[in-house]
């Protein structure tokens, strides 16, 4: 039996915040409260944390490990991803399992777990990515949603390998819904955003500045729409990963205005990287070859008002890494074949920290829940993203006088870059638990090797 009291600190809850002592005992969380005075045994280790704020571990529920996707396979695998999602703060992902042409989804399934097993070090979850719906796929749903996982992924973009057309996303909708389990959108006109890229191959524009052009805010907008309707033809709910534009929050906002079971995310580079890096001289730009692509400030602030508003209900990473190198070898000379994606896992949670609540467009409160309370609702994951009596001990001890400094040269994950590079943020994680064990000090992990938990989902 372990128990570890952490005194003096500020708890930050999705509800409040308020000066109180933590006592975990056995991986959860025992009591909340003030123990200055109560005896608690001789076996407790102690630990101050005076002038430093507790909030709950991050729930980053869209990342992918060991993924392959466009001709290659996803730069972190499940050992060096959760080290770095652990280092940064976050102590549950939900990732995506992906269901490789000609494959059936159960063995996709099968195959992604034995990918995570005694290589995680948090706790874990997967959706199941629909990339191709066969004869007697969606017969193997209600194994997979018993299985724990309750999610499910379509693509309305990447045509001719992963998108499917409305038909099956039709069909994917309502058997999920039948099942009370829920799927993932990603909404890109993937027709029209094909057609203007071979424009821009023909006009001999294929560098990786030309994928922000092929991909305007208005193919995001008008697949928003659509799978909206979509999903009301299947009556079922419905969940946008990775929104990047005005339009899509305004189309979210209406359909719940409507009281339509329609939720929302978005990420951390959406909110904070600017368009302008499609103007890297070189290959730079290749960088932030990302799906949906960068934006404006005008997309920005809608996004962080669809936030406050509670259009939008969750901030990920979409932690999708591809090193440049690999991107190079793919796409240097067409832009088209550049993999899609870039880090954040290690550092969601400590720029939404700084540029969320430090530029005071966020209360903590309003942090905690995007990146932690609100996915773990939403995702059917109890006991995580709260700290309280009877939780799982996963708390993010955070310095509020300190600065981290994001660089490539430093960071655990297994890439050759960092779109923040060089960012000095206030704000310092100290230390990090995961179901009581201190799993990283200061930006290192000191946990033991593959220690997470596959964590099975409940449905709606
Ligand atoms: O840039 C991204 N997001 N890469 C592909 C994975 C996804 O979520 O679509
Ligand atoms: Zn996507
Ligand atoms: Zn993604």
């Amino acid at each position: 039996m372990s128990k570890l009291l952490l005194s003096g600190g500020r708890v930050v809850n999705s509800t409040g915040s308020s000066d109180l002592d933590v006592l975990v005992r056995d991986g959860r969380i025992e009591a909340v409260g003030r123990f200055d005075d109560v005896p608690l045994g001789d076996d407790v280790e102690r630990v101050d944390v005076s002038g430093r704020l507790l909030f709950p571990g991050g729930v980053d529920v869209h990342t992918h490990l060991d993924s392959p996707m466009m001709g290659t396979t996803t730069s972190d695998d499940f050992a060096s991803g959760t080290r770095a999602a652990a280092c940064g703060g976050t102590t549950t992902l939900v990732d995506f399992a992906m269901q490789p042409p000609g494959t059936t989804l159960l063995k996709s399934l099968a195959d992604h777990h034995a990918k995570a097993e005694d290589k995680a070090v948090i706790d874990y979850s997967f959706h199941m990515c629909v990339t191709d719906l066969y004869d007697g796929a969606t017969d193997e749903f209600p194994e997979i949603v018993q299985s724990g996982v309750s999610s499910f992924k379509v693509f309305m973009a990447y045509r001719g390998s992963i998108m499917l057309h409305d038909g099956d996303m039709f069909e994917v909708l309502r058997k999920s819904a039948a099942l009370g389990g829920q799927v993932c959108v990603h909404a890109e006109n993937g027709d029209v955003i094909d057609r203007l890229a071979a424009d821009l191959v023909a006009a001999g524009r294929t560098g990786p500045g030309s994928h922000e052009i092929a991909r305007p805010p208005a193919t995001e907008v008008e697949a928003v729409h659509r799978a909206i309707r979509i999903a009301r033809m299947a009556d079922s709910p419905l969940y946008f990963v990775h929104l990047s534009t005005e339009g899509a929050v305004e189309a979210v906002a209406e359909a719940r205005s409507r009281d339509w079971a329609i939720a929302g995310e978005t990420c951390t580079h959406y909110l904070t990287l600017d368009r302008s890096l499609y103007d890297a001289p070189g290959f730079d730009a290749a960088k932030v070859v990302l799906t949906p692509p960068l934006r404006t400030q005008e997309h920005r602030d809608a996004l962080w008002r669809g936030l406050r508003a509670g259009t939008l209900g969750v901030v990920s990473s979409d932690h999708c890494p591809f090193c440049l190198e690999e991107k190079r070898r793919l796409g240097e000379h067409d832009f088209r074949a550049v993999p899609n994606g870039g880090p954040g896992v290690e550092h969601r949670f400590i720029v939404m920290y700084a540029e969320g609540v430090r530029q005071g467009r966020l209360s903590p409160e309003k942090f905690v829940d995007l990146v932690a309370t609100a996915p773990a609702r939403q995702f059917g994951l109890p006991g995580k993203g709260s700290i309280t009596p009877g939780a799982d001990a996963d708390i993010v001890v955070l310095d509020p006088d300190g600065t981290t400094t994001i660089s490539a040269a430093t960071q655990n994950q297994n890439m050759d870059y960092t779109p923040y590079e060089g960012w000095t943020l206030p704000g310092a994680i100290d230390a990090v638990y995961a179901r009581g064990d201190l799993v990283a000090r200061n930006g290192r992990f000191v946990g033991a090797e593959g220690r997470g938990r596959f964590i099975a989902r409940t449905t709606r």
